[in-house]
């Protein structure tokens, strides 16, 4: 197959070009080269997407594009370059404004497209309704497609350091400050996973639209099964989320967050996405365990690995509280 990345090098894309150049494909990854290497086997072809597409792109006869754009512009221009072809377009979940409801792409309603580019830094809130464009973009310029919506991707090379946390934070072993309700949903998807997926479904040509969603797990199931991964023990401190809030501790990210806990009712369903018709659609996830115990290696011998999250002072001092309420 010769594959067309849109992207290549950082995380995901790059993890994508990669499996492909593993798997005997001829893979070119086109961007502007600024945010990492290409990696081994894949030729870079440079192109800044703001601009027309060079000859390369338009003169050349692409399989499969594989595409993780955030701007319509982008892939409106991609698109028109590259009609012909199969494309995977990767959207994200954040295209259903209705976090408090768990269901599949057949039940959940879209945000309203938002057609023109709105800078992501300034209007984060504006990512998930472009990526509705990007994907009705692709969906009526492609010869054929398929758009898959991802929810937390985590493994090794993650650059948000979201699910990283969690590894780095066991491996300290001790008392473990844990948000929220251990029966609180949680759902992650290894970037592993989701790049065999991908790269599967641009050979098979594979249609339609998916959640790229692992199983559903209780949060503390999944923390028990991160620490078996990390090799440490540790206990846990479930500390519910109004005291967390109350001690200015923000959900998600950042470095007073913690990762993988979210606001409830709120975000209910954010995290409770029904994996099957994406199993289905050939989606296979490795266990909980395995992605700690890779992505903590990473950690390992990544110095300048990204994490987000609490710093082991915040978090003492959190549950230092708790524990003289
Ligand atoms: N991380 C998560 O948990 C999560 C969750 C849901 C969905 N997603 C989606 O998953 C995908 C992740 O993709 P990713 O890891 O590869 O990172 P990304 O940040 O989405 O994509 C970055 C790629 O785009 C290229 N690029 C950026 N600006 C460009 C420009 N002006 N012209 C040409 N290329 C440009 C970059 O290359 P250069 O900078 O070198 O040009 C880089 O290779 C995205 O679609 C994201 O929306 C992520």
């Amino acid at each position: 197959m010769r594959l067309l990345v849109l992207g290549g090098t950082q995380f995901l894309s790059r993890a994508v070009a990669a499996e492909a150049v593993a798997r005997g494909h001829d893979v070119t990854c086109a961007c502007r080269g600024v945010s990492g290497t290409v990696p081994d086997g894949a030729e870079l072809l440079v192109w800044d997407r703001d601009d027309e597409p060079p000859a390369a792109i338009t003169e050349a006869a692409w399989d499969a594009v594989v595409d993780v754009s955030r701007l319509p512009s982008h892939v409106r221009r991609a698109v028109a370059a590259v009609p012909d072809a199969h494309w995977v377009f990767v959207s994200t979940i954040n295209v259903y404004p209705d976090n408090d409801i768990a269901g599949t792409p057949a039940t959940l309603r879209l945000h309203e497209p938002i057609t023109d580019d709105i800078d992501p830094k300034t209007s984060p809130e504006a990512y998930g309704a472009m990526k509705v464009a990007c994907e009705q973009i692709v969906a009526v310029g492609a010869a054929s497609s398929m758009s898959i919506r991802p929810g937390l991707i985590a493994g090794p090379d993650d650059g948000t350091g979201r699910f990283t946390y969690w590894p780095w934070r066991l491996d300290l072993g001790g008392e473990v400050l844990a948000p929220g309700s251990p029966d609180d949903t949680v759902q992650i998807i290894d970037v592993r996973d989701l790049t065999g997926w991908i790269v599967d479904s641009a050979e098979s040509r594979r249609t339609g639209t998916y959640d790229g969603v692992g199983d559903i797990h209780r949060l503390g199931d999944l923390l028990a099964q991160a620490a078996i991964g990390a090799g440490t023990d540790c206990t846990f401190t479930w500390v519910d989320q109004e005291f967390l809030a109350a001690q200015e501790v923000e959900p998600w990210a950042g470095d007073s967050g913690l990762p993988l806990w979210l606001p409830r009712p709120e975000y209910d369903g954010m995290l409770a996405h029904d994996p099957t018709p994406s199993f289905d659609a050939g989606l296979r996830v490795r266990p909980i365990a395995d992605t700690t115990r890779d992505t903590l290696a990473w950690l390992r011998e990544t110095p300048d690995a990204v994490r987000t999250g609490l710093s082991p002072e915040a978090e003492a001092r959190v549950l230092a509280a708790w524990h003289a309420r």
